[in-house]
């Protein structure tokens, strides 16, 4: 039997402190100011009277959404731990303490989206709405890339498992789900709510994603091989995240589309994600760990400024 590890050293009481103005030190603090929303506050009132007044297709629209992300919030809390264990045995005390704060708001995002569906009455199996594409990305690849991280804590091993977390299903599947629900409830005025809870997500998962993309740039700079690693799972992974969407317009046709949408703007803005996404990383492609700093801590300024000029605070 191997002896119990030890610690060689505790960094905050050396003379390198906290790094207050590196990214994750500073994706904490607004984490602090904006993550601290509580679902339990989140008003309701309106939305059984709501939901009454929709028509067949439009309910099924809607709560076929909620059941995807609900899974996927689940997904995502229960798959996190690896990824932090990676990071906290490499001593990365900055991010580490980002990343609690990470798992805290999937923790919350869960209990968001089980409250409205218990609120609005929904206590059969949505499993059903999980299609095989959906099932692909949130049964196998989302769970086996991060539980891979136990055995291997290899930088490749790091970002296979930050583009299925970070890239794919935050920064492409999410944020199309939310340009969903806000072109079908914001312009009606319907389910205050719900919308209310999803910016307030969304505005969540804009740290998740500025910190995916500040990993990732970090770690492809660690490995002569980073950059080809990433872009070859970036390239794997999107056909099922385009058929997440395909399959999930299957029910419907184009006489009686939910609220009058089409899959065609869906696609289109799930592939303008995944370049916004590719775009991004390939802008730091070749930067040194210094330049990549400055980059994310610009993005987050750029961030700052739009708060309050915006519902959403749309990501580059
Ligand atoms: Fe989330
Ligand atoms: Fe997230």
């Amino acid at each position: 039997m191997s002896a119990p590890p030890q610690r060689a050293r505790y960094a905050t009481i050396t003379d390198r402190g906290l790094d207050w103005d590196s990214v994750p030190m500073r994706l904490f603090q607004k984490a602090k100011r904006l993550g601290t929303w509580d679902p339990q506050a989140i008003d309701f009132s309106r939305e059984v009277s709501d939901w009454a007044g929709f028509d067949t297709t439009e309910k099924d629209f809607l709560l076929r959404t909620v059941a995807l992300f609900q899974a996927g919030e689940e997904g995502v809390t229960s798959d996190l731990l690896p990824l932090i264990m990676a990071v906290a045995e490499e001593g990365r005390i900055e991010e580490e303490i980002f990343l609690t704060s990470f798992l805290w708001e999937e923790a919350k995002h869960v209990e968001f989206f089980r409250r409205w569906l218990d609120v609005i009455g929904i206590h059969e199996d949505l499993e059903k709405f999980m299609t095989p594409s959906y099932r692909r990305l949130f049964l196998v690849e989302l769970p086996a890339a991060l539980d891979a991280l136990k055995t291997d804590r290899s930088t490749e091993a790091q970002i296979r498992a930050s583009v299925t977390y970070n890239m794919i299903i935050e920064g492409v599947l999410a944020e199309t789900g939310y340009h969903g629900f806000r072109e079908s409830l914001e312009a009606n005025g319907k389910m205050p709510g719900l919308l209310e809870g999803i910016r307030l997500v969304s505005r969540d998962e804009s740290r998740h994603i500025r910190y995916g993309v500040f990993l990732l740039d970090r770690l492809i700079n660690e490995s002569p091989v980073g950059w080809d690693v990433m872009n070859m799972h970036m390239n794997e992974l999107l056909p099922p995240t385009m058929g997440v969407i395909s399959e999930f317009w299957e029910g419907y046709d184009e006489e009686n589309a939910p609220f009058g949408q089409r899959m065609e703007t869906y696609l289109d803005f799930a592939s303008t994600q995944f370049d916004k996404r590719m775009k991004v990383l390939e802008r730091d492609r070749g930067k040194s760990q210094a330049e990549i700093e400055r980059a994310a801590i610009a993005d987050l300024v750029a961030d700052d400024a739009m708060v309050g000029a915006a519902v959403f605070e749309p990501l580059r």
